[in-house]
């Protein structure tokens, strides 16, 4: 069979109108503005209205990548939605989607990898096309994380936000879409964030309600350390394995979690910040449906072009990860075949690989270090920031008698 790759030709978002602001939250936990944005990044985040939901959201992102592609709902033979947050536990809200698409002949399921679930999506859907099972396929990254966040806790309420994302996927005999993937997990490390209640092994109850346990819970820096160290880790070795040359990747989109963990991921790469998306600010972490956001609004802002080598990188819960090197080429391309190639560009690719190779072992050296540096230097700051914090509450303690 010849060879066939699953080409991006749609793109939509959509998110509630309602805005959310640091200060609203300052309203509603004891948190603050200044907290929130040193330790984050984000500034707002939107939260749906009555009425909206997962679905909801979907479906206005799916028309949108619907109609850029000019696809008809009729013809997808696939529906995918990467989401934790979805309208009922049962059934999936892919069938209810394609229902209110209109897709009768398109499977539908719904892909649980948290805040990678996009990615896993992506990679899912291409196997699907480049196998020859199907020809078209939507892949929708949505979370309504708003009824799923505990909104009495300031360790998690202050992070999340709603949206959806989707895109259209069509089969192409050329090499574009999705050219090299990872798909992990490290399930032992699965208690980090999770829901503790309403599922099979704690059912509902009056207990789960009482103790607040069907709300997510999250062991933020443990996934912190997680985070840093994979998203550099897979980055690297997925960037390697496509083949690109490192300077050839025009921009990376990672899940929008945190600023300080793009920030310190993205500085073990050596990437420069004008090659690395982030609109986590306006957003808040909206889980899977993050990197969809972000590629959405890549495109739109004239960051992402065509014959453009994106990566994405999500991390989640799972814990989970998924990277991919993606060629954004929604048109089909005039057609040039390697072959064809003279002898002045064969040799410069084998040199952009030699590059690639360096770099390669560059950021294996500097994360190694970084990582080793700061497992020497964490216990003292814990042991330094206790100090100073018991010394306040003695003098404070010393002042109020
Ligand atoms: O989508 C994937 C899932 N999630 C993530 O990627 C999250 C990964 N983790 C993180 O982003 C960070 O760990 C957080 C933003 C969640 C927390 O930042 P941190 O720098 O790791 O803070 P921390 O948990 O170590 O807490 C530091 C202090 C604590 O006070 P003490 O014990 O030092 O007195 C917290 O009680 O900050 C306190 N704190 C807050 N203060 C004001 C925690 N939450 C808040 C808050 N406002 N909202």
């Amino acid at each position: 069979m010849a060879e066939r790759y699953a080409r991006i030709t749609g793109w939509g978002m959509y998110v509630p109108s309602r805005v959310l602001t640091n200060h609203d939250l300052e309203q509603m936990v004891d948190t603050s503005d200044e907290w929130i944005v040193t330790r984050t990044g984000i500034r707002e985040r939107r939260i749906v209205a009555e009425g909206e939901t997962t679905v909801t959201m979907s479906l206005a992102a799916s028309r949108q990548a619907l109609a850029q592609a000019r696809v008809l709902p009729a013809d997808l033979d696939l529906i995918i939605i990467a989401t934790s947050t979805p309208d009922y536990l049962c059934p999936s809200a892919s069938s209810i989607l394609q229902h209110a698409l209109g897709a009768r002949k398109a499977a539908a399921f719904d892909l649980v990898a948290g805040c990678s679930g996009f990615v896993y999506g992506l990679v899912t859907a291409s196997q699907f096309i480049q196998t020859g099972l199907y020809e078209r396929a939507l892949v929708v990254g949505a979370e309504t994380l708003s009824a799923g966040v505990d909104w009495t806790d300031r360790d998690t309420c202050i992070l999340f936000g709603d949206g959806a994302g989707a895109v259209v996927l069509q089969a192409s005999p050329y090499p574009t879409g999705i050219l090299a993937a990872e798909l992990g997990s490290d399930g032992a490390d699965w208690d980090a964030l999770m829901v503790p209640g309403g599922g099979c092994a704690n059912p509902f109850s009056q207990g789960v309600l009482e103790r607040r346990e069907h709300y997510l819970r999250m062991d933020g820096r443990r996934v912190f350390k997680f985070a840093t160290h994979i998203m550099s880790e897979s980055v690297r070795r997925v960037v390697s394995q496509s083949g690109v040359p490192w300077e050839e990747i025009e921009l990376v989109i990672p899940h929008q979690a945190n600023a300080r963990i793009i920030e310190l991921a993205m500085r073990r790469l050596g990437l420069p910040p004008e090659k690395v998306m982030v609109n986590l600010e306006r957003y808040g972490n909206t889980s899977a449906a993050s990197i969809a956001l972000a590629l959405c609004e890549a495109v739109e802002e004239g960051r992402l072009r065509p014959d453009d080598h994106v990566v994405l990188v999500g991390f989640g819960a799972g814990l989970t990860w998924a990277t991919a090197v993606v060629h954004w080429q929604p048109a089909e391309p005039e057609g040039i075949l390697v072959v064809d190639w003279p002898v002045r560009e064969r040799l410069a690719q084998q040199a952009a690989y030699l590059r690639t190779a360096a770099w390669n072992a560059r950021v294996a050296v500097s994360t190694r270090a970084s990582e080793a540096a700061m497992a020497v230097l964490l216990p003292f700051y814990t042991w330094s920031g206790r100090r100073r914090k018991k010394k306040t509450e003695r003098r404070t303690t010393t002042d109020s008698r």
